[in-house]
C-alpha cells in the first residue's frame, strides 16, 4: 500500500481541515497548526499530511504531489487547476466582494477605467470582464488590499471578506458580491481512480460526519 498524501491549507482553514480529519481517524502524530514542521506521517495508515501556501494546494494535487487537498473555493477559482472537487466542507465560509470607499460606489457606475488591487487578478477579471462588462485595470497585491484604496493605489478591491472587521477598520465597504466562499476537499484525478477505494470511503466518511 502506498502513502495517500494531504494536504491542507495554512492559516485560517488549518485548525478546521485538521480537526475534520482527526474526526474521521485521518491524523498523524505531532501534527499541529503552529508546528513549523512541513509534513506529518502516519506509517501504520499510511498517511502523510503536509501544510501549504492556499494557492498552492491546487497544484501540488493537481500535480498529483498531493492525492487529496483542502483549499478555500478561492483558490480552486483563482488557480483553475485540473481537479475533481468531491465535496463543498462546510467550513471557512466568507464571501468575495468588491470594496471600496464608500464614494466609489458612483464611480463603480460611471466610471469604464477602474483600477482594482487585489490578491485575486483572475477572479477580480472574470468578474470585471465578463461579469461587469467594464474595463479596469487589475493589480496583483500580496496581502493587506485593503490598502489599495487608502493610499491611491486603486480604487476599489477585490478581496474576501469574513467578519468584515478588517473592512469597517480601514473605512471600507461592501460595493458588489463576487461569489460565496468555502472550504472543498479535491482530489487528484489519477488518484481518485488508483486510490479509488480509499478516497471514496474517505469521502464518505466526510459526509457522515456532517450528516449528508
Ligand atoms: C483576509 C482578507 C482580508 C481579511 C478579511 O486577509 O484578505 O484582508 O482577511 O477578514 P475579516 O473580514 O474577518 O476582517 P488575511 O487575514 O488572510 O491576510 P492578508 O491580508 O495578509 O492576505
Amino acid at each position: 500500500m502506498s502513502y495517500l498524501v494531504f494536504a491542507l491549507t495554512k492559516g485560517r482553514l488549518a485548525g478546521a481541515a485538521i480537526k475534520m480529519l482527526a474526526d474521521i481517524g485521518v491524523a498523524c502524530a505531532e501534527m499541529s497548526e503552529r508546528s513549523r514542521k512541513l509534513i506529518f506521517v502516519n506509517e501504520e495508515q499510511q498517511l502523510k499530511i503536509f501544510l501549504a501556501k492556499a494557492d498552492d494546494v491546487p497544484t501540488y494535487v493537481e500535480y498529483g504531489a498531493a492525492d487529496i487537498g483542502v483549499s478555500g473555493a478561492d483558490s480552486l477559482l483563482e488557480e483553475g487547476r485540473n481537479l475533481y472537487e468531491a465535496l463543498d466542507l462546510g467550513f471557512g465560509e466568507c464571501r468575495m466582494v468588491v470594496a471600496g470607499p464608500p464614494e466609489t460606489a458612483e464611480k463603480m457606475r460611471r466610471v469604464n477605467n477602474i483600477r482594482v488591487s487585489t490578491k485575486y487578478p483572475n477572479i477580480a477579471a472574470r468578474h470585471f470582464y465578463e461579469k461587469r462588462r467594464q474595463t479596469a485595470e487589475i493589480v496583483k497585491l500580496n496581502g493587506s488590499v485593503e490598502l489599495g484604496p487608502i493610499v491611491g493605489l486603486s480604487d476599489v478591491i477585490v478581496d474576501i471578506v469574513e467578519s468584515g472587521s478588517t473592512l469597517k477598520e480601514n473605512g471600507l465597504v461592501v460595493l458588489e458580491d463576487v461569489c460565496v466562499i468555502s472550504a472543498r476537499l479535491v482530489v487528484n484525478r489519477v488518484s481518485m481512480k488508483t486510490e479509488y477505494g480509499r478516497i471514496t470511503d474517505i469521502i464518505r466518511r466526510l459526509k457522515e460526519r456532517r450528516g449528508f
